[in-house]
């Protein structure tokens, strides 16, 4: 474990206004978005769209590093340039999904655990020298009736803090990624509390791990209500329980936090960013930014349609989204900031 170079990694993630750009959709999530818009579902496909985005001129202004999925690690330009390649000449640094996605928990099935420890050793030490230089491992909560349930916060952890441990060992910044999901109607204090709870036990996980925080990324949701709770809560009152949570439990001296969208519109991930910096930027102890996918990509998707002649503007708005939300880590967003030149 090379702490220097972790921290390295880390801070040089975190730095300036920028986030992370979370292009790492799996086969079964990208095949998902592409269907509800309506575009083929082939591998070809997949590897043109990856193409728009890592070609995106201006990307590297508002973005730091982008998470790739296997498949993209492998893909290239119609001209023959790695992806990964195009990102490190734009000043991206590249970084790649681990987790094999999620499963039925055993004896508490309406709750997922998350595969891909096994070989997990062998597979990091493989995409280091492909370049890869942080990694993403994400587990998710569930929300619901006596959910989640004790046992399926202790496995989510456990296995992400053995993760992270296995990233370092291998000079790989781990971002660790707890997501709470939004499914439900839960209220904001319900996501409060099980967001608290998860972010506790992880970290007495990571811990346990002999974890080195300085080369770590926590990727934590919002705390915000179910998107099936009809009482809208305002933009002050996310941005105020995310923070008061993230500042009760998350240690200082972590490289950084950088928040998931997790359903909400682009517009609802920007503003609440930016209000916890407007509100709380001087309070807090570690940089707070995003690592959206939905909240940057899905614009730009729905441009695209899977023809050429629409790549540009599709690139356009992808570059447009990601400067928002760079905006709102500087505390200088705004509704007008946030109108986009004729579609
Ligand atoms: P969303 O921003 O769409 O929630 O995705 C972030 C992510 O990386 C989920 O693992």
């Amino acid at each position: 474990m090379n702490t220097e170079e972790l921290k390295q990694t880390a801070d040089a993630l975190m730095a300036g206004d920028k986030g992370l750009l979370a292009m790492d959709e799996s086969l079964n999530t990208c095949n998902k978005r592409f269907k509800e818009a309506g575009l083929p579902q082939t591998e070809e496909y997949r590897r043109k769209y990856r193409q728009l985005i890592v070609t995106t001129p201006g990307l590297a202004e508002s973005i730091s590093g982008a998470i790739l999925f296997d498949e993209t690690i492998y893909q290239s330009t119609d001209d023959g340039v790695l992806f990964i390649d195009v990102l490190k000449k734009a000043g991206i640094i590249p970084g790649i999904k681990v987790d094999e996605g999620t499963t039925a928990m055993p004896g508490s099935p309406d709750e997922k655990i998350t595969n891909g420890l096994e070989g997990l050793d062998i597979r990091l030490n493989n995409y280091y020298g492909l370049g890869a230089r942080f990694a993403k491992w994400r587990a998710v909560m569930t929300i619901g009736k006596n959910l989640p349930t004790e046992a399926n916060i202790q496995a989510n952890t456990e296995a992400l803090a053995k993760y992270a441990r296995l990233c370092q060992e291998d000079d790989i910044v781990p971002i660790v990624e707890p997501e709470v999901l939004m499914d439900g109607d839960h209220t904001i204090e319900r996501c409060y509390e099980v967001t608290e709870n998860a972010i506790k036990e992880l970290f007495k996980q990571l811990e346990k791990q002999g974890v080195y925080l300085p080369g770590l990324i926590l990727k934590p949701n919002m705390v915000i209500a179910g998107k099936d709770n009809h009482h809208k809560n305002s933009t002050d009152e996310v941005a105020s329980a995310t923070v008061k949570c993230l500042l009760a439990n998350v240690p200082h001296e972590v490289a950084g936090v950088a928040f998931l969208s997790g359903g909400q519109t682009p517009q609802e991930a920007t503003r609440h960013l930016h209000e916890m910096h407007v509100k709380f930027g001087k309070e807090l102890p570690w940089p707070l930014t995003f690592s959206f996918a939905r909240a940057i990509q899905q614009p730009a998707l729905d441009i695209w349609k899977g023809k050429d002649k629409n790549v540009k503007a599709a690139q356009d708005m992808l570059a447009f989204r990601a400067s928002m939300d760079s905006a709102a880590r500087a505390g200088r967003y705004s509704v007008d900031l946030d109108r986009y030149p004729v579609l």
